[in-house]
């Protein structure tokens, strides 16, 4: 895919904001050039996040602590935004070459969606049905994705797999990350209305559910695109399998549960007025716009991470990842 390159000094972002009718690449240059393409979501998902602010960090010449306050900024929820700069200060203040560092962190990324990719596709058959929600793929993180990682990796090993993807309102990174990402790796895919994924389950065309993270607390709740608690719910319901899959740099264990993780909450006009040709509503009608939710973690299958497949008791077995 390509969404992240680092060629000449220069980091080249697929700008996702435009996707799928334009392919553009930006090259963010100021901290403001990269808090704005973070902040829209030029560049998003939470892996790929943390790799762009490393990158700026790398090559933004400014106070390097206030570079790393600005930039967590952009996203408070996915953890590994923070992660990323923090362990970029640590590699300044050790006096560590930047720019290596940042390499190293995308060139991890990139060996830990694979093995993510790896556990999870063994948990699945050939000619599987699986729900996904938000976009959990290549272009959030460097390679395969978490959450679509096994259904990319299971491509090239001559799976077929039967692809849902809610549209996921308001930002619709289902209709139009993952459908575009499906498309392109040649992988069967159906767009639904986020309304619509009970009908799918009940019709029996759901053998699994695949979602990404933005942050796990360390009891194994998980903050995740807003709508995906809904699906979970509708799993459990249902005896579906909800999987969780997330690099363990999204497991946060300085909080206990869910309850504590920060959610962005966004403006209103992402409801009303973005991919409408008139407003939907009246300019006064109020919205509440949170861009995650968290689901329990009793809800959660299994969380699938480039350590393993981890299983209940998820407190107990999250801390072994220490
Ligand atoms: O708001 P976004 O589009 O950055 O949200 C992204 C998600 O929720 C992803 O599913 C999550 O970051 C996991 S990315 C592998």
């Amino acid at each position: 895919m390509n969404n992240l390159r680092f060629e000449n000094n220069t980091l080249y972002l697929l700008d996702q904001s435009l996707l799928p009718q334009e392919e553009v690449y930006i090259t963010p240059k100021t901290k403001e050039d990269y808090y704005f393409a973070i902040k829209n979501l030029q560049v998003r998902g939470a892996p790929a996040i943390g790799i762009a602010a490393a990158f700026a960090m790398a090559l933004v010449d400014e106070d390097k602590e206030e570079l790393k306050k600005y930039l967590d900024s952009a996203r408070p929820t996915a953890v590994n935004l923070s992660w990323a700069t923090k362990r970029m200060l640590a590699a300044y203040k050790d006096g560590k070459d930047l720019i290596e560092e940042a390499k190293a962190i995308y060139d991890e990324d990139v060996e830990m969606c694979r093995k993510i990719s790896e556990y999870g596709l063994s948990l699945l058959k050939d000619g599987y049905g699986i729900l996904t929600h938000c976009n959990a793929g290549e272009l959030a993180t460097s390679r395969y994705g978490t959450g679509l990682g096994p259904l990319l990796l299971g491509k090239e090993k001559g799976y077929n797999f039967h692809v849902y993807t809610d549209e996921t309102r308001p930002l619709l990174q289902g209709a139009r990350l993952t459908s575009y990402e499906l498309e392109k790796a040649g992988i069967d895919v159906t767009l639904i209305c986020d309304s619509m994924a009970s009908t799918v389950m009940k019709e029996g065309k759901i053998n699994a559910v695949l979602v990404g993270a933005d942050r796990i607390a360390s009891n194994g709740d998980t903050a995740n695109k807003i709508g995906t608690n809904t699906v979970a719910i509708l799993a459990n319901y249902y005896s579906i399998p909800f999987y969780v899959l997330a690099p363990t740099s999204s497991v946060d264990f300085s909080i206990e549960g869910g309850d504590d993780i920060t959610i962005e909450e966004r403006e209103s006009e992402e409801i009303k007025e973005m991919f409408f040709k008139t407003p939907s509503a009246l300019k006064e009608t109020k919205c509440f716009n949170p861009a995650f939710d968290v689901t329990d973690s009793s809800l959660i299958t299994a969380i699938i991470t480039e350590k393993g497949i981890i299983r209940k008791p998820f407190k107990e077995n999250l801390e072994k990842l220490k």
